[in-house]
């Protein structure tokens, strides 16, 4: 049972549907609070609650108990732990994870992201102020404005938070001081100018005692502000802002229960819409109207942003999920390469050139970060070279996707067309399934508009006739000194011998070339494997054999060039030869550089080898000789028939 205000018990018993239907109308307001360690966000968030009468009576038996026992005011309820959850997290002393709250006020129903404060949590940080309208930043009176506190104004601004509340606590600590309020304001707005947020305020707050929580304090006489949660009842809701925009619709799914329906389902992330809008189905471009907006309670004439709806169309046009649903007159762009910010959320660092997924909207493609233009400092602004994002950086790079984004650019200060559905993304570890980073797109580039495809006359399949035989890429891999060169310089041999028209890439040849620039850290080896990817691909383009003798240690980096070609042309030829082995042969004396730590990043000492999982042909150089293993390998090239 919820404990609630006198007069709301009254209309509850009198008419519970009236009660029920006024709590449905209230506004819904989300906000996130932040915080640094110890600055007293529980303990207000759970007077908040408490004040509100929104906490249940179990939770109050629960409350008073827990205080005796637990509780760090002496007996008195400590409102901590209302927020502090877990019994886990009790022990640590700490919040870990983003807990979701729900109460609500006379005016508005409240949704609460609580996020905990420790550096390494931005990801809860973020997760938590993707959807907020308000950011309560915590700070301690008595300590002031941290880098904890411009962390987090720097986040929310970045994830498109428009109002900032300063949430100054712990006021009975310094005998509500109206210096010590007055000198974090100036600070926190000097600090706000900097970065552009424009919405922001301050309360004198305490948590413990209730001061300018719900009701106005008498020990601030000189404050004549709003209380915290006077400000929450007021504050501008974004749903609202975000009507006003163009519409855009993420199509979530599509609803074809039977021939005689089809619909697209999703949440409208901007604008408007209702039976007899212009849309435009992106990304192509289709123009039609939209027929009905169906929900499950029945057709409306009009919804808007933040309602989840399915809309049909009066022509049969193709629009499956990830396509976006936009106003006709106004549509978001396309591209597929971009500048955007990153915040790197992961304790490995950004591999640039590494594929991982980027999801924005419904829309899932594979992305490739460059290396960053700079890393941000959240102190001082400052812009700082960077050849990687570490855990909690933040940067700005380009991003190249394999298809196109539909998106609208999302840049803080970038006004009304900005919208953070179509401009905010997220990155995933291919491997891991882990979200790596997020961040927002700022703008097309330039260079990817501008270049189309050119079409050629002379097609690849010209090119592959001409010279009679089907062309492939024969991608050796294996440790360095497995025989991938050897067996490689054969196989050509023999097929030159039958007059294949063939070429070989070989690793230590083009790292005097082509890829003189790069190294063997993993970013190095990876874009050496993508430079030698796209050139085995324009060769084959051009009807060639190719072989290539590339360690290519790395399971991603093979899979996309295997993406790049059509299917049956990449053949992953993987030269198995045990690390023991390759050592004793040692060819070219540099496993004993390696071990005697003369060589750094070695593979398969203290650089990884990913194994092949699915390689087509297997050549195991303990049990053939190198003359057989290149005579497997012809006879499989030419007998292939996929
Ligand atoms: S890859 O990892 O990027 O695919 P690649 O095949 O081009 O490597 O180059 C490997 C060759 O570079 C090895 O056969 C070896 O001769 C030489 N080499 C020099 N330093 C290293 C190192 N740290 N790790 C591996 N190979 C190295």
């Amino acid at each position: 049972m919820v404990r609630v205000l006198d007069q709301d018990r009254e209309l509850i018993a009198r008419d519970v549907s009236q009660w029920l239907a006024r709590h449905e109308a209230k506004q819904m307001l989300r906000f996130i609070t932040c915080g640094s360690v110890d600055d007293g966000k529980s303990t207000l968030i759970g007077r908040l609650l408490y004040d509100c009468r929104q906490v249940f009576d179990d939770q109050l038996e629960a409350l008073e108990s827990d205080s005796k026992n637990v509780g760090t005011q002496s007996g008195k309820l400590d409102f901590a732990l209302l927020v502090d959850g877990l019994s886990a997290e009790r022990e640590q002393g700490i919040t870990i994870d983003v807990a979701y709250r729900f109460f609500s006020s006379e005016k508005r129903k409240f949704i609460v992201a609580d996020t905990p404060g420790h550096e390494q949590y931005t990801r809860n940080m973020i997760t938590g102020a993707s959807t907020a309208d308000v950011a309560v930043l915590l700070v301690d009176a008595r300590k002031g404005v941290l880098t904890q506190t411009r962390r987090h104004s720097f986040l929310a601004q970045l994830v498109g938070i428009r109002h900032v509340l300063v949430a100054v606590t712990k006021m009975d600590l310094v005998d509500f001081d109206q210096d010590a309020f007055d000198s974090i304001l100036a600070e926190y707005g000097a600090f706000a100018d900097k970065i552009g947020i424009r919405d922001w305020t301050a309360i004198p707050l305490s948590g413990v005692n209730g001061d300018n929580v719900t009701t106005r304090s008498e020990n601030t006489p000189w404050y004549d502000g709003p209380t915290l949660l006077g400000y929450l009842d007021t504050v501008e809701i974004d749903a609202s802002a975000n009507a006003a925009k163009p519409l855009r619709m993420p199509v979530q799914w599509v609803n074809r229960p039977n021939l005689s329906f089809r619909g697209f389902a999703g949440q409208i992330a901007a604008g408007s819409v209702g039976p007899g809008t212009e849309v435009r189905i992106l990304p192509s471009g289709r123009t039609t109207r939209v027929a009905r907006v169906v929900t499950a309670t029945g057709d409306l004439d009009q919804a808007f942003a933040g309602e989840s709806v399915t809309l049909t169309l009066e022509d049969e046009v193709d629009c499956s999920r990830g396509d976006v649903i936009a106003a006709a007159g106004d549509p978001p762009e396309a591209s597929d390469q971009f500048e955007a910010t990153i915040v790197w959320m992961n304790e490995e660092e950004l591999l640039p050139g590494r594929g991982y997924w980027l999801k924005l909207g419904t829309q899932t493609v594979t992305a490739m970060v460059h290396e960053p233009k700079y890393e941000i400092n959240v102190n001082t602004l400052d812009h700082l070279a960077a050849k990687t994002l570490a855990l909690n950086a933040i940067g700005v790079a380009e991003i190249s996707t394999d298809r196109e984004l539909v998106f609208d650019p999302y840049l803080p200060e970038g006004g009304a067309s900005t919208n953070r559905v179509l401009g905010g993304f997220i990155l995933i570890d291919k491997v891991t399934n882990a979200t790596v980073a997020a961040g927002m797109l700022h703008f097309a580039l330039r260079r990817a508009g501008n270049i189309h495809r050119q079409h050629l006359d002379v097609s690849r399949e010209t090119h592959a006739a001409m010279k009679g035989q089907r062309p492939a890429v024969l991608w050796f891999t294996g440790l360095s000194g497995s025989g991938k060169s050897t067996i490689a310089n054969l196989v050509e041999k023999k097929l030159a011998g039958r007059g294949r028209h063939t070429f070989l890439l070989d690793g230590d040849n083009l790292r005097h070339g082509l890829n003189r620039d790069l190294g063997f850290t993993e970013a190095d080896r990876i874009e050496n494997i993508r430079r030698v990817g796209e050139v085995a691909k324009l060769m084959a383009d051009a009807g060639l054999i190719v072989m290539t003798a590339f360690i290519s240690p790395f399971r991603e980096e093979r899979r996309m060039v295997r993406g790049m070609l059509p299917e049956g042309e990449f053949i992953e030829v993987f030269v198995d030869t045990p690390l023991e082995e390759a050592e004793r042969r040692d060819v070219k004396g540099l496993y004993a550089k390696a071990r005697a730590g003369d060589l750094k990043n070695f593979t398969g000492i203290d650089s990884p080898y990913e194994v092949p999982e699915n390689a087509e042909i297997r050549v195991d150089t303990t049990q053939m000789s190198a003359e057989e293993a290149a005579d497997l390998i012809v006879e499989r090239l030419l007998n292939r028939r996929d």
